[in-house]
């Protein structure tokens, strides 16, 4: 018989899936809570024209897309910047600014499978819009640290690799290039990591050789690893006035980091520019510590978007955390969640006639909060006290023939493995009282 599988990339959440996704999932709610960022949602399937030319060639050649019944082109969101632009754009003026929004989210992307990577994973998303200055760069920065923090995650763990794409854009206009050129090395630059030299194939594809000048200026720039060499590098290069604004840029944030004590979370990294192309000012990722994962997170400043996707110009900062390496990481550091589904009290339950008894106290205890278990067939006593204790529940209710026939039920703690009995009409606060006391 024909069995069928899920398709390449996507996923089946078994209970003990689901339990590290949902502990991923509250940790991520109540963080950006606690940092006074309010949820939205929009749909999955959005028009096609939305991710086109938006997002840049990579993600476009990722798309799930398709032509609907209605003619329409449509493709399932490969990311949720654009979606969030448009909901931000159509309100800008009514929206109190700074406006802080989260969301947690499916996104769809036919790529190449690998590890922590699939065609179908969650995102959470978070972006500030309406504040220029880095101001913004520093609460996100904060929030994203915090993000991982939540899990027992430190800064042995992972970091924030932290760049400039407005500043690389001043640096190559400087070294001569025009803006065709730039965009071409900086994707070169995107690439650089993982495919050395190989990385500016596509640049003299396009424009020919590279001057030995420009390539090494390049692989400097890049190679860049501290604001003490940022510094230097430009003092050399003789920086323009726009690199000068820049670098007060670098000092604000930098200084709000750290005065939030998070200065060992966060390393400058000019080798990081982002893929996607929308970015027009400070870019960062997170990775963990030993380099073994694809990207935690990623994120900038947007400032273009809101205002080309019909809105009205808005700047805007954001990243990303995704699940799937995230989960990775938590699964080696040890600090994934197990399944919790031991419930409070089980009811051990002689026969028929004990049974409505119970029922009429699990009914009760259940509509309390109480989470109540009992088995659904007659079983033998001991049976059922083995099931008591394998539940993990901290107390058995007994409803036997002798207790019932005496107007009592008997309460035991399978913790201290002491007994009580109480009069029936008394068990239910017998129960709120066990678990007050603890
Ligand atoms: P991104 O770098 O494309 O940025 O994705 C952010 C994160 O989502 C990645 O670091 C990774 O953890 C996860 N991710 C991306 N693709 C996959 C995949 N195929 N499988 C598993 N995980 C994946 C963005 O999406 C931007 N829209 C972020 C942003 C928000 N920028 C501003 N606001």
């Amino acid at each position: 018989m024909a069995t069928f599988q899920t398709l390449p990339g996507f996923r089946d959440f078994y209970p003990e899936d689901l339990a590290k996704r949902t502990q991923i999932f509250r940790l991520w709610r109540q963080t950006a809570a606690s940092f006074g960022f309010v949820e939205y949602d929009t749909p999955v399937l959005e028009p096609l024209d939305l991710y086109r030319a938006k997002s840049g060639d990579e993600i476009e050649g990722q798309l799930f897309s398709f032509t609907d019944k209605g003619g329409r082109e449509v493709a399932l969101r490969p990311e949720m910047t654009p979606s969030v632009c448009r909901l931000v754009g159509a309100r800008a003026n009514a929206l109190k600014r700074p406006i802080k929004w989260f969301s947690i989210a499916e996104f769809y992307r036919y790529e190449r499978m690998q590890k922590g990577r699939g065609r179908c994973f969650y995102q959470f998303n978070a972006d500030v819009f309406g504040e220029p200055g880095p101001e913004a760069e520093i609460e996100l920065i904060a929030l994203l640290i915090q993000c991982m923090r939540a899990f027992g995650l430190t800064e042995k763990d992972f970091c924030v690799r932290l760049s400039d794409r407005d500043l690389w854009f001043h640096y190559l206009a400087a070294l001569g290039q025009d803006e065709p050129r730039i965009r071409s090395v900086l994707g070169a630059v995107d690439k650089y990591e993982r495919n050395g030299h190989d990385a500016f194939k596509g640049y003299e594809e396009s424009f020919g050789p590279m001057a030995p000048g420009l390539k090494q200026g390049v692989l400097d720039f890049l190679g860049i690893r501290s604001f003490g060499a940022l510094e230097k590098a430009l003092e050399s290069s003789g920086a323009s006035a726009g690199m000068a604004g820049r670098l007060a840029q670098w000092r604000k944030l930098l200084g709000g980091l750290g005065a939030m004590g998070l200065s060992d979370f966060v390393q400058v990294d000019l080798g990081v520019v982002r893929g996607l192309a929308y970015y027009t000012g400070f870019v960062f990722e997170a990775y963990d510590r030993r380099g073994e994962l694809r990207a935690l997170a990623g994120g900038g400043r947007y400032d273009d978007l809101v205002g080309r996707l019909g809105g009205s110009e808005l700047p805007a900062v954001g990243f990303a955390i995704g699940d799937m390496t995230l989960a990775l990481l938590l699964d080696e550091r040890g600090l994934s969640a197990a399944i919790s589904q031991a419930p409070d009290v089980y009811c051990i339950v002689g026969g028929e006639p004990e049974r409505k008894a119970a029922f009429a106290d699990i009914s009760r205890l259940r509509a309390n909060g109480y989470r109540v278990d009992y088995p659904m067939k007659e079983m033998a006593f001991g049976k059922q006290f083995k099931a008591a204790a394998d539940s993990g529940a901290r107390i058995a209710l007994i409803y036997g023939t002798d207790e019932l026939a005496r107007g009592v039920v008997k309460m035991r703690d399978l913790g201290g493995r002491t007994e009580r009995d109480f009069p029936t009409s008394e068990v239910e606060a017998a129960v709120r009282e066990f678990f007050e006391a603890r």
